[in-house]
């Protein structure tokens, strides 16, 4: 199993790119399922979830292939399409859920493992099911497996106007999916707003969809009888921009992020802002500048996780290490998920500071964190120590790092090539 080795307390400089996003790769792979003309996807990012995602489009049927330039990946789902998420491939990746949606939409039937629990949550899929039943789909779960058919007689999915408990980001993307095909008007009400939902509805318009309002609370999909293929650029992970942000405040250092985006960004850029980071936009993309390490001269800042636009649940562990060694005390409010502070524990293996009190965590700013052995608990955790373990004095050990893969695409040679000390050992 590899482990990561850093040797912290050296600044960062020089320029790096920033991947397509996983969060908008993993929907937009399942979207190639609506069409049987070939679909190319292009800066689509190398991770072990795009990996896993890949075996089990491949596994239904559909022929799946790499061309080395700019990230570019090209899908055929051809008839016959197997129907059909195993559970050995579902119990690794829960997006794996996007695939229920497509599925009902193009087969009228699907047979897709529930995902199970989760490190960060329980994470139930009940949304997911009452919004497809909604459309006239009939949904039983048995032995672990969401059976999925239409009716009778009932050859498409019916528009219909979906309310959800909560927000839910794949569960937007499965109606939005599911929804551009059906028979009809479909109106997600409460809808996520994610960029990366923005993303997918771009390209499925691309595909020839019609859809309104992504991008805000209300959308609108009017049902096609046919979708094409086309041609898509995966939009840039702000979720690694804002990792790489908060790397160099923690470390200080001058680093450009090229294709970062301010604009997916707003609520973390004005935390650091706040904290007294410099963060400019330029040509190629982000500039951040921290003139040293974040105790020196960083202020911690209290945030609270929310849904899009608000401060991203998915940068919470990133956020925190830096408050960890910031000047001051602040409060960590985690609203999305019942289970995302894994990482505080092994923060405080490195001497952080920092209580948790229910969905609270008090940081208590300390002024040096030295080296241990921790262990990577889930993927924005995982990052969450390679920032503490940038900083820390000595030697940190980051165990179980195939976390850290499943989400950030080749992170120990991005962070070398801006002067890290930092390897990655197989074992
Ligand atoms: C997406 O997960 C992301 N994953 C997550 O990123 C991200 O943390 C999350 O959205 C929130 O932003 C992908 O896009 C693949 P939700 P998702 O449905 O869609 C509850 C990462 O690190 N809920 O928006 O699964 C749920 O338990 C990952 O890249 C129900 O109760 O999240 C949670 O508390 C981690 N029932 C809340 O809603 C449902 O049917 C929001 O979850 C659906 C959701």
């Amino acid at each position: 199993m590899d482990k990561l080795l850093i040797r912290g307390g050296r600044s960062l400089h020089g320029a790096i790119d920033i991947s397509g996003a996983k969060n908008a790769a993993l929907p937009e792979m399942c979207a190639t399922l609506l069409t049987d003309e070939p679909v190319k996807l292009t800066n689509v990012p190398r991770l072990r979830d795009v990996a896993t995602m890949r075996r089990l489009l491949e596994n239904m049927g559909m022929t799946i292939e790499t061309h080395g330039e700019r990230g570019g990946m090209s899908f055929h789902a051809l008839d016959p399409i197997h129907p059909e998420a195993p559970y050995e491939l579902v119990k690794t990746m829960r997006a794996s859920v996007l695939a229920l949606g497509p599925l009902l939409a193009r087969c009228g039937r699907a047979r897709v493992s529930l995902p199970g629990g989760c490190a960060i949550g329980a994470r139930p899929v009940e949304q997911h099911i009452k919004g497809l039943q909604a459309m006239g789909a009939i949904i039983d779960v048995e032995q672990g497996y969401m059976v999925a058919r239409l009716p009778e007689g009932q050859s498409r999915l019916r528009g219909a106007r979906i309310t959800t408990d909560m927000i839910t980001v794949t569960g937007t993307e499965n109606f939005l999916m599911a929804a551009s095909l059906a028979e009809g008007t479909t109106v997600l009400e409460n809808a996520a707003q994610e960029p990366e939902i923005t993303d997918l509805a771009d390209m499925l318009i691309r595909m020839g969809a019609r859809i309104q309002g992504h991008g805000t609370r209300r959308i609108v999909i009017e049902g096609v009888e046919r979708l094409h293929g086309c041609e898509h650029a995966v939009v840039a992970d702000r979720i690694e921009c804002g990792t790489f942000l908060c790397a160099v405040a923690a470390t200080g250092g001058d680093v450009v992020l090229r294709h970062g985006r301010r604009d997916h960004l707003d609520a973390v850029i004005d935390k650091l802002r706040d904290a007294g980071v410099d963060i400019t936009e330029v040509p190629e993309g982000l500039r951040v500048h921290s003139s040293g390490p974040a105790w020196q001269h960083l202020k911690a800042q209290s945030f609270r996780t929310t849904e899009y636009p608000g401060f991203p649940t998915d940068m919470q562990a990133q956020f925190m290490a830096l408050d960890a060694v910031s000047q001051g005390s602040s409060m960590v409010t985690e609203t999305i998920f019942e289970n995302r502070f894994m990482h505080v524990s092994e923060l405080a293996r490195l001497g952080a500071n920092i209580q948790i009190d229910g969905k609270n965590a008090m940081v208590e700013g300390v002024g040096k964190l030295s080296g241990a052995t921790v262990m990577a608990t889930d993927l924005r955790a995982s990052a969450g120590l390679v920032i503490a373990g940038l900083v820390a004095e000595g030697q940190t050990t980051i165990d179980r790092i195939y976390h850290l893969d499943r989400g950030y695409d080749q992170m120990e040679v991005k962070l070398r090539a801006l002067g890290a000390d930092i390897e990655r050992v197989s074992e």
